[in-house]
């Protein structure tokens, strides 16, 4: 694995690879890397010749009272990791490589970011999108892979390279989870042995809706009151949202059709627990047949 930290050094080394390479796996992280990373890393190998993971931590995504800073980093463990995981190139840049001076252009993103966690980050995916947009130019990949759990980061990255043609696939990795269901998430440690037994109610919650939609269920309010009713039943967390869109789009629905998210974040004492499923709803027509 080579670890490159200078983007002039990756672009000359993506140049020459382009010559005799016909795939690049992209794997953009922030560091710090979890099983979900590594499952992304592991579908980029088995799936592409080349896989390039990248690990900046993006100032740009990060608002005034969010934790920037404090952001976890161990670059000599993820070094370790990425190598493991078939990692070929290891992208570490520096900031003042990535933002050269003050940008002459900024991105906006103007569609899906009025909902969900995005309604309480203001800028972030604007962050998102504007590192992405350099990182795809810099790393030139064939697929790009991100997470179902951030199922909205999806959304509007999915967005973007529609909107501005990148010649990329963007692959959704599904959730990673525990035996019992609980998505995988660095957050879980915060939870205290009593919430960590109530909180696979998330996704039992998101699987019984799947269930009533399956077995004809069509307006969203019930489901999402279903969901409710469930999660502050079973659980001591406070709901932050419960929500359900068309995917990606993540316009509302009045009657279901096509792919749609349900999304929910819950409030434990210490840990913020967010899960999602994307499911497929045939048109009611079919279902009747
Ligand atoms: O999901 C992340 O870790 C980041 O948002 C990403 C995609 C690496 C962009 O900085």
């Amino acid at each position: 694995m080579k670890v490159i930290t200078t983007i002039h050094e990756l672009q000359s080394n993506i140049e020459s690879l382009k010559k005799s390479v016909t795939t690049i796996g992209f794997v953009p992280t922030m560091g710090y890397l979890h099983e979900g990373h590594l499952t992304l890393a592991k579908e980029a190998r088995d799936h592409n010749e080349v896989v390039v993971m990248s690990i900046f931590v993006n100032p740009l995504q990060f608002g005034p009272n969010e934790d920037f800073d404090r952001y976890p980093r161990d670059v000599e463990r993820d070094t370790a990791l990425a190598r493991n995981a078939g990692v070929d190139i290891l992208f570490i840049p520096n900031t003042d490589d990535v933002y050269r001076g003050k940008q002459s252009v900024t991105m906006s993103v103007k569609e899906r970011v009025d909902v969900l966690c995005g309604r309480k980050r203001e800028g972030h995916f604007d962050g998102v999108v504007t590192v992405l947009t350099k990182l795809f130019h810099l790393v030139q990949p064939t697929r790009a892979y991100f997470g179902q759990k951030d199922a909205q980061q999806v959304a509007v990255v999915d967005g973007l390279v529609k909107d501005y043609f990148f010649p990329i696939k963007i692959v959704r990795v599904p959730t990673v989870r525990e035996e019992d269901g609980l998505a995988k998430s660095s957050r879980n440690v915060y939870l205290s042995q009593q919430e960590r037994r109530e909180a696979p109610i998330l996704y039992q919650s998101l699987k019984k809706a799947r269930e009533s939609i399956m077995g004809g269920e069509q307006d969203p309010s019930v489901i999402m009151r279903n969901i409710c009713d469930m999660i502050q039943e079973h659980t001591s967390g406070k709901i932050d949202y419960v929500e359900l869109y068309s995917y990606p789009e993540l316009y509302e629905l009045n009657r279901l059709e096509g792919e749609i998210i349900i999304a929910v974040a819950v409030q434990f004492k210490q840990a913020r627990l967010i899960d999602n499923i994307i499911i497929s709803v045939e048109p009611e027509e079919k279902l009747n047949v």
